[in-house]
């Protein structure tokens, strides 16, 4: 109940057009109440008394009345289903913008078929809530009141005959409800396996190619099809089982109005066109009884899923403004490290009492073991993740007192591996800064090496590349993920191993593209070839989530520790 009047939060802002339709589905409605009264004219008065006049008029009255109750039909299934579509994308909207504000780490341990599934498969069980099982809701339970006060004003005693069925109905109603949401819930998350699995499968394509794994990926996903078969087959038995029983109770009742009734019309108590009448509102009454129960059963369903997107919008924002965040000030790029320690798990330290200082402009590289925490302390500079303690300051502010749109505004990233959207190469490099002009995206492309090779393509810049731009070298894509940061012109950079997926040849290019980009910013680099870093100000390396030393390169050399030892691997030959 709590889920349904969250959701009946999102109309408010509709409700006029809800009155409207209101009004649409009472005028539908009273049309169709008024058949049963025909009926008894016709009975009483066009069969007993040979009436032709009264005929005529019931003629023209059945035209009208479907005519009219056709008009407001439209209309009310015409607007409720508008406010149900509007009710649903403004789920959609709120529920992309929340995955939009979630931390990293939230994706870290989400699949992103599992993600997009919320989107798709929970949002659209909501708008069958919203719009279908609302309006049927809505419209027989205004059809069933209607036929009951008709009723009583035929024969209240036969009425409250027929009342007996409500608490009979009303437990029926309970037991299945309960049972339904819970199959509903199981549907929603095995659908959401299958979404996961359905993407992680078709975009790692090249890997199951690779490995010949088509069979097995076809075996899993028929497996996790099978399962999605079952969820679903439990709850049709349950929603099955639950109208034939309405329908029992409600035939019950019947038998027992056409008992007392036909007795009563024996004693000439009422005329039989009053029990036809009052047996047809019976019917009437019936119909919609079940069809609540069926809006019932998939109301339920519904908010299986409504339940799992309001568990995604109610999740906290650990990384978001501080109240009375303030804007980063353009930075000179004066970064420094205290004392952090940070762990992705808990009880699993990633990094323990790191502290560093850079100087604006300067290049600081960072180098260890695979798995030493490298990467780690690159992702905590823009707050992708938090600090567990200690301190991270820009220019003497701590990170967490600026706003996370001033602080990544002035952080530039090349990662590893680039990702590039279905769009143009212009569109791609204008990603680092959308007010961009022509010009400017070309004088950036030209200072990551970038143009040659851009002209060289079909039609340009204007050349569109596919998803991931998987039309692209590995080179390629690096330099025009540099064009994209030289573009932004950011005042400290982070480069993950952003030359290490290259060869020697494309190496050079892109290198000679990310010296010229990190003039007279501060740098962050991560490398494994040491060649890369032999010119930084300072080298920290890392090991084990720990600093171990610290120095230039001949400092570090005389040193003879670590880095002595994976200098002289690196360069035996
Ligand atoms: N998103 C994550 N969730 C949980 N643990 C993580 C995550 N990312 C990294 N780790 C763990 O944190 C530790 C440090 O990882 P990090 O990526 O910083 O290493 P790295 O020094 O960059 O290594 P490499 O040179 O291989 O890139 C590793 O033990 C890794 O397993
Ligand atoms: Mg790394």
């Amino acid at each position: 109940m709590k889920q349904y009047l969250r959701l009946l939060q999102y109309i408010k802002p509709y409700r006029w057009r809800i009155v409207q339709a209101i009004i649409c589905m009472i005028v539908a409605a009273a049309a169709n109440l008024y058949m049963p009264w025909i009926i008894k004219d016709m009975i009483d008065k066009v069969l007993a008394e040979k009436d032709m006049e009264t005929l005529n008029m019931i003629c023209i009255g059945v035209i009208v009345i479907f005519f009219v109750r056709g008009f407001f039909y439209f209309g009310q299934s015409y607007l409720i289903s508008h406010v149900g579509q509007r009710v649903v994308l403004d789920i959609r909207n709120a529920l992309f913008a929340k995955f939009q504000r979630l931390p990293v780490a939230y994706f870290d341990r989400h699949q992103t078929g599992e993600i997009m599934s919320y989107i798709a498969n929970d949002v659209a069980t909501v708008q069958n809530a919203m719009v279908e099982k609302l309006i049927d809701i809505v419209t027989e339970g205004a059809v069933f009141i209607g036929s009951l006060v008709m009723m009583f004003m035929l024969d209240w005693q036969l009425s409250l005959l027929t009342l007996i069925t409500v608490p009979l109905v009303g437990v029926s109603m309970r037991v299945f409800g309960r049972m339904i949401k819970n199959s509903g819930a199981a549907i929603q998350s095995r659908l959401s396996e299958f979404t996961a699995l359905m993407q992680e499968s078709l975009s790692a394509e090249r890997v199951v190619k690779a490995f010949g794994r088509e069979k097995f990926e076809i075996e899993r996903y028929c497996k996790q099809n099978e399962k999605n078969f079952a969820a679903s087959m439990k709850n049709v038995r349950l929603t099955s089982m639950l109208t034939p029983t309405i329908e029992f109770i409600a035939a019950a009742a019947a038998t027992a109005l056409i008992w007392f009734g036909g007795k009563e019309v024996v004693d000439g108590r009422i005329t039989a066109g009053t029990l036809v009448a009052f047996l047809t509102y019976a019917v009437n009454m019936s119909n919609p009884l079940k069809r609540l129960s069926r809006a019932y059963a998939g109301i339920q369903q519904a908010l299986a899923g409504a339940e799992r997107v309001f568990g995604v919008l109610d999740l906290d924002e650990p990384i978001t403004d501080r109240p009375g965040a303030l804007t980063l000030p353009p930075a000179s790029g004066r970064v420094r490290v205290e004392d952090v320690s940070f762990a992705y798990n808990e009880g699993v330290p990633a990094l323990s009492h790191v502290s560093l200082a850079a100087e604006p402009g300067q290049m600081i590289a960072f180098v260890g073991p695979s798995g030493a925490g490298k990467s780690t302390i690159a992702n905590l500079i823009p707050r992708f993740y938090d600090v567990d303690s200690g301190s991270i300051l820009i220019d003497g502010h701590d990170i967490r007192d600026v706003t996370i749109d001033s602080l990544r505004a002035q952080i530039g990233i090349v990662p590893q591996e680039t990702m590039l959207f279905s769009a143009s190469v212009r569109e791609n490099i204008r990603y680092g800064r959308l007010d961009a002009t022509d010009e400017e995206i070309e004088a950036a492309a030209r200072d990551a090496n970038a143009h040659d090779f851009i002209m060289a393509l079909p039609e340009g810049y204007d050349t569109r590349i596919g998803e991931r731009g998987l039309m692209l070298s590995g080179g390629q894509r690096q330099r025009l993920a540099i064009a994209r940061a030289i573009l932004k012109d950011p005042q400290i950079l982070i480069l993950d191993e952003a030359t290490s997926a290259l060869d020697t040849e494309s190496e050079k290019i892109v290198q000679a593209a990310l010296d010229r980009l990190m003039v007279g910013r501060t740098s962050f680099v991560v490398a494994h070839r040491l060649s890369t870093i032999f010119g930084a100000d300072q080298i920290y390396v890392i090991d084990h989530g720990e600093i171990r030393e610290h120095g230039t390169h001949e400092e570090l050399l005389a040193a003879k520790g670590l880095y002595a030892e994976l200098y002289a691997l690196q360069f035996k030959k």
